[in-house]
């Protein structure tokens, strides 16, 4: 019978069966972080991919699931052309054991899952919304993400329901919001950080992705559109500021080729993306202590 045709208790069924097999699965994930923004373009899933990557170079098993479906662009940004995706019964029902990656053994296995996996690079993603929804389900529930030290999640932009389907569905430990420093990305940020507040995440911080600009000629700071907006909005929310990442247009250069930018260079870009990984790795072990395995 297709999804359509069930009754609306069979779906109500389903839906508590993976509720229920998330929360099995989510205790085998130490640290459960979700990367959010109001606006789209800001640099979530580079941030997500840098992140992930930083981390699992100090040897921590890292999963990215990444759960933007309008712009699934995380397989392009990890160098993943040809996923090996496979699937493994699990008693009832069949799991996804998703793609992993180390770039040639730079970093510990990324585990990492994202539509763009499942569709063509240069086609739109026509899905209507309960599709998308019903993807997102599988994704948490129905993959062998298996024993993971940090779970990375790069969400939809926005305060929708694709958003609050995941973070109602994890016990996320963090929360990041991305925003850039135009006032109509920073009012949209606001708004995320107070859905992920009233969720009760308990640590939300802001980061300011394409801060500035470095002066090619003197390597001074242009701050092309205002300077301090973020730490502002992080300081009205009462939440942490975790710093301004520059533009430099190699990031979109190590995007587009698949690698990402902190395995590149030492570039001040890379320095300000290595310091939020250092953060983040602090915050999340002063709350529950792990060792890395490296
Ligand atoms: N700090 C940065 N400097 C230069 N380009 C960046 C920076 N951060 C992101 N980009 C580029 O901006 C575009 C949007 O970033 P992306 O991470 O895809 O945003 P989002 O996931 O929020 O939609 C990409 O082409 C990316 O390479
Ligand atoms: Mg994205």
């Amino acid at each position: 019978m297709e999804e359509g045709q069930k009754t609306n208790s069979e779906q109500m069924s389903s839906i508590e069966i993976r509720r229920r097999r998330i929360r099995e699965k989510e205790k085998k994930w130490r640290y459960k972080i979700a990367i959010l923004s109001g606006k789209g373009g800001v640099g979530k899933s580079t941030i997500s991919v840098n992140l992930s990557v930083a981390l699992a170079r100090r040897g921590y098993r890292v999963g990215l699931f990444d759960a933007d479906v309008h712009g699934p662009d995380v397989a392009k940004m990890m160098g993943i052309q040809d996923p090996e995706i496979s699937t493994e019964k699990m008693g009832d029902h069949t799991e996804l054991v998703p793609h992993e990656t180390d770039f040639g053994e730079k970093t510990a296995p990324i585990k990492v899952l994202t539509l763009g996996f499942f569709v063509e690079e240069d086609q739109p993603i026509i899905w209507r919304g309960p599709v998308i929804m019903k993807a997102i389900w599988q994704f948490l529930a129905d993959v062998k993400w298996g024993e993971l030290d940090f779970f990375i999640v790069d969400l939809p932009p926005g305060t929708g329901d694709k958003v609050l389907t995941v973070a109602k569905s994890i016990d996320l430990d963090a929360a990041l919001v991305v925003t850039t420093p135009q006032e109509v990305s920073l009012l949209d940020c606001g708004k995320a950080v107070s859905l992920m507040r009233k969720l009760g995440v308990p640590y939300v911080a802001v980061i300011e992705n394409m801060s500035y600009l470095i002066c090619p000629h003197c390597g001074g700071r242009i701050y092309i559109f205002g300077k301090g907006g973020g730490k502002k909005l992080a300081e009205r929310e009462g939440v942490d500021f975790l710093g301004e990442i520059p533009f430099d247009l190699r990031v979109r250069e190590a995007g587009d080729k698949g690698i990402p930018i902190i395995l590149l260079e030492e570039s001040e870009v890379a320095k300000a993306l290595m310091k939020l990984a250092n953060w983040l790795e602090k915050k999340m072990k002063e709350k529950r202590p792990i060792s890395a395995a490296k």
